[in-house]
């Protein structure tokens, strides 16, 4: 499946990428620096200020943290995660030697993530072990899903996990990723976690409060107009995935307020943290 139409939503990569460097997410800042590193070897200026958002911060960090407290308590030892960009989750995970930890991403995204980690591997900040795969591909490909699960045992459950991907496609898109993984969940069992379920409140939150003309500016940048692709309410996302044969567990990224390093770091106070992430949730999803 062709990959072009896809390739200018990877700066939203920098845009996830800068917020973690204000949590204590390992290797944020490793990761971060590596990539301002690389564009300026290239003769950019480095990361665009569009994408350099520090406001987005609780946001990122809660629900990366949320992600793993449901993978601890949902998961598997085998992961697929989409469209994980520069996240460091998957080679973290993959510490441990009895997890078998798949990345699937865009072909150019994926190259530069790889170039990232052999920097830091060379650098000896860093530890990359044979559990840990990346796979070149598109989230919206059945084959290319197939060919990422090509790791893992037939006989043991996966866990498929994506973070950022959704709001950046149509509804018709959304519903194909997921049908993809239904079908993989259905022939290996296990769950889906994700908080891409962007939410009406969620943007206009943002729109507001976070980051003010911001996605608008993102949105022409990528050429992607994301503002259609957002879900009306929780009903209405939970409704759509209940459509397309799952069965839903709402979790809200207040659930780890009391985990966040980041507002501390950035002088935000505890109710504008709560208004932040307020509207944030996470799916953990099962098909029937
Ligand atoms: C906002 S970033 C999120 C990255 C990462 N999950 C994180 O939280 O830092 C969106 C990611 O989606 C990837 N992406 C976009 N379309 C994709 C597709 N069709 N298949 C796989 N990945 C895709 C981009 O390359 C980019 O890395």
């Amino acid at each position: 499946m062709k990959t072009a139409k896809y390739d200018k939503i990877s700066q939203t990569a920098w845009l996830t990428a800068y917020p973690r460097i204000f949590s204590d997410i390992p290797f944020s800042e490793e990761i971060f620096s590596e990539i301002e590193k690389t564009l300026k070897s290239q003769g950019s200026a480095g990361v665009s200020e569009t994408f350099k958002v520090s406001r987005l911060a609780p946001e990122l960090e809660a629900r990366y943290k949320l992600v793993n407290r449901l993978l601890d308590k949902n998961g598997s030892q085998q992961i697929l995660e989409l469209a994980a960009g520069y996240s460091p989750r998957g080679f973290i995970r993959s510490q441990d030697p009895s997890v078998e930890y798949v990345e699937l991403e865009l072909p150019l995204m994926i190259e530069k993530k790889r170039n990232i980690l052999e920097a830091l591997t060379l650098q000896s900040k860093i530890k990359i072990n044979n559990n840990f795969h990346l796979q070149a591909g598109n989230a919206i490909s059945s084959e290319d899903l197939a060919a990422s699960a090509r790791y893992f045992k037939k006989d043991q459950p996966i866990t498929v996990i994506n973070e950022g991907l959704l709001r950046y496609l149509n509804f018709s898109e959304k519903a194909e990723v997921a049908k993809n993984i239904h079908a993989l969940l259905k022939q290996y069992g296990g769950v889906w976690i994700t908080p891409d379920i962007t939410l009406r409140k969620l943007l206009e939150t943002q729109n507001s409060i976070t980051m003010p003309g911001k996605n608008k500016e993102i949105s022409e940048a990528i050429n992607n107009d994301f503002d259609q692709n957002k879900f009306e309410n929780e009903n209405q996302a939970k409704e759509f995935f209940e459509n397309l044969g799952f069965e839903v567990e709402i979790h809200h990224q207040a659930e780890v307020v009391g985990e966040l390093v980041s507002p501390k770091r950035l002088g935000i106070d505890s109710d504008e943290v709560l208004k932040l992430i307020g509207s944030g949730s996470v799916f953990v999803m099962k098909p029937v």
